[in-house]
């Protein structure tokens, strides 16, 4: 490594490596993938405007905002999902995104009273109930405890209900996209409690959030007492106020209803409150009437995140990138497989990047395809050994009836033009 202090060196050696690591790069892709040398190609014999202007300063994007090239990398709603955008959802764009992390920018919201804007100044976090002492931790005390971080994803329990009775929504940002991956700093609830003094009729926690629906949630002592823990950052920055600013519990592989944003207090009792989010709501409806509660843990699942129906293949035949997530609540995830002719066959997928507990996992299947139909599904296997189920599968003992924990394998059909959408196989 050239010396730090001086940057020019190094600019002009990291030049070189680049100019010689592109030739490379170009003479192994020839006849494959890139452009032929020798048809004159206007990016490259005209000067381009951006090569003829002194461009923004360093004092021109004081925080800064992605190229006006990706503005199409948003989160969307459905509209006719919801009765209006207060008490509604938006979804992650996923066949935008590569790696395991969400931008802080992209992590979908659900609210149920709107995003609160709560002044961190005038933040409280209440503990109390069956406790030796009742506490009030301000801001400033909460960052005196020791702090851990972890990546964690978040899913709704809710995510691809809309498909339980069938194929419907054509796109993996609607029918996967309630969920995000992020790395949280934060304390352990573990070491709040601690410092209250939990009672030994203590059996269950009770966060509240401090937004218009007051969300609360009964959790049992020994997860509040094992991996949760009392965020304030998210990828490195402090929580948006989507996500719960200044702070929100953090419920590692548990649905996300259980995350509470805005968090403001913490009740220590000794049963579960039977509040209306885990009763009349996040219960599933199961075939001839009964129900089924407290499914708090997120089972395995995965998408093909590409090509998907927003994400068609636009290049041709040839080499191909097939990839997507897969993720488990209980685990990490070792395998996935993947099929391209609807569960015919099945070859084992690439894992790439870290692989944490309770996180999504990145997969990459690299193929050439010879321009026939597809249909592409993913079918992930988690640590503790569970695979996927098809979505037959889990309608066999689930019934149609459902909304919530839908784990079932997706398929796109990927049309001879490259066009994909939203399909069943049975
Ligand atoms: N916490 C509060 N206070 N209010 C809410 O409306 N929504 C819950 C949960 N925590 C909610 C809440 C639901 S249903 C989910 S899925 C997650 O927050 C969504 O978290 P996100 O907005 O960061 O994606
Ligand atoms: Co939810």
């Amino acid at each position: 490594m050239s010396d730090n202090s001086d940057p020019k060196p190094a600019g002009v050696n990291s030049r070189r490596a680049f100019l010689k690591g592109g030739l490379a790069v170009g003479g192994a892709l020839a006849g494959a993938a890139a452009a032929r040398a020798g048809t004159p190609d206007p990016a490259i014999t005209e000067l381009q405007e951006w090569n003829q202007y002194l461009g923004d300063g360093v004092d021109a994007r004081p925080y800064g905002t992605p190229s006006e090239y990706e503005k199409h990398v948003v989160r969307r709603n459905v509209e006719w999902l919801t009765a209006d955008p207060v008490s509604s959802v938006n979804f992650t764009p996923l066949h935008e995104l590569d790696g395991i992390i969400t931008p802080n920018g992209l992590c979908f919201e659900r609210h149920h009273a709107g995003i609160a804007e709560v002044d961190p100044a005038k933040q409280r976090l209440m503990i109390n109930g069956l406790v030796d002492k009742p506490l009030i931790f301000t801001m400033q005390d909460l960052m005196r405890f020791p702090r851990q971080n972890h990546v964690y994803f978040l899913e709704c329990a809710a995510n691809s209900g809309m498909e339980w009775r069938g194929a419907q929504l054509n796109g993996c940002q609607y029918t996967h996209g309630m969920i995000h991956n992020v790395m949280y700093t934060g304390v352990p609830l573990r070491l709040l409690l601690e410092e209250a003094g939990v009672k030994t009729n203590g059996k269950w926690v009770l966060p509240e959030g401090a937004d218009a629906s007051a969300m609360t949630r009964s959790i049992p002592i020994e997860k509040a007492l094992d991996d949760c823990l009392v965020a304030f950052k998210m990828n490195g920055e402090a929580l948006r106020p989507e996500q719960g600013y200044p702070v929100r519990l953090v419920v590692p592989g548990w649905e996300g209803n259980m995350w509470v944003k805005w968090l403001r207090r913490i009740e220590v009792g000794d049963e579960p409150w039977h509040h209306r989010e885990e009763t009349s709501k996040y219960t599933d409806l199961l075939e001839g009437g009964t129900a089924r509660r407290f499914t708090w843990e997120m089972d395995a699942k995965s998408i093909i995140t590409n090509p998907s129906p927003q994400a068609p293949i636009t290049h041709g035949k040839g080499r191909t990138v097939l990839t997507g997530y897969a993720w488990s609540g209980r685990g990490t995830i070792p395998r996935v497989d993947v099929t391209l002719d609807g569960g015919k066959n099945w070859v084992q997928a690439r894992m790439d990047g870290p692989s944490f507990d309770k996180s999504l996992h990145r997969f990459y299947f690299d193929f050439d395809w010879d321009g026939r139909e597809l249909l592409v599904q993913s079918r992930a296997h988690d640590s503790t050994g569970y695979v996927q189920p098809t979505k037959d599968e889990l309608r066999a003992i689930r019934g149609e009836n459902s909304i919530y924990h839908n784990n079932g394998i997706q398929t796109w059909l990927v049309r001879e033009n490259g066009q994909a959408e939203n399909v069943e196989v049975s």
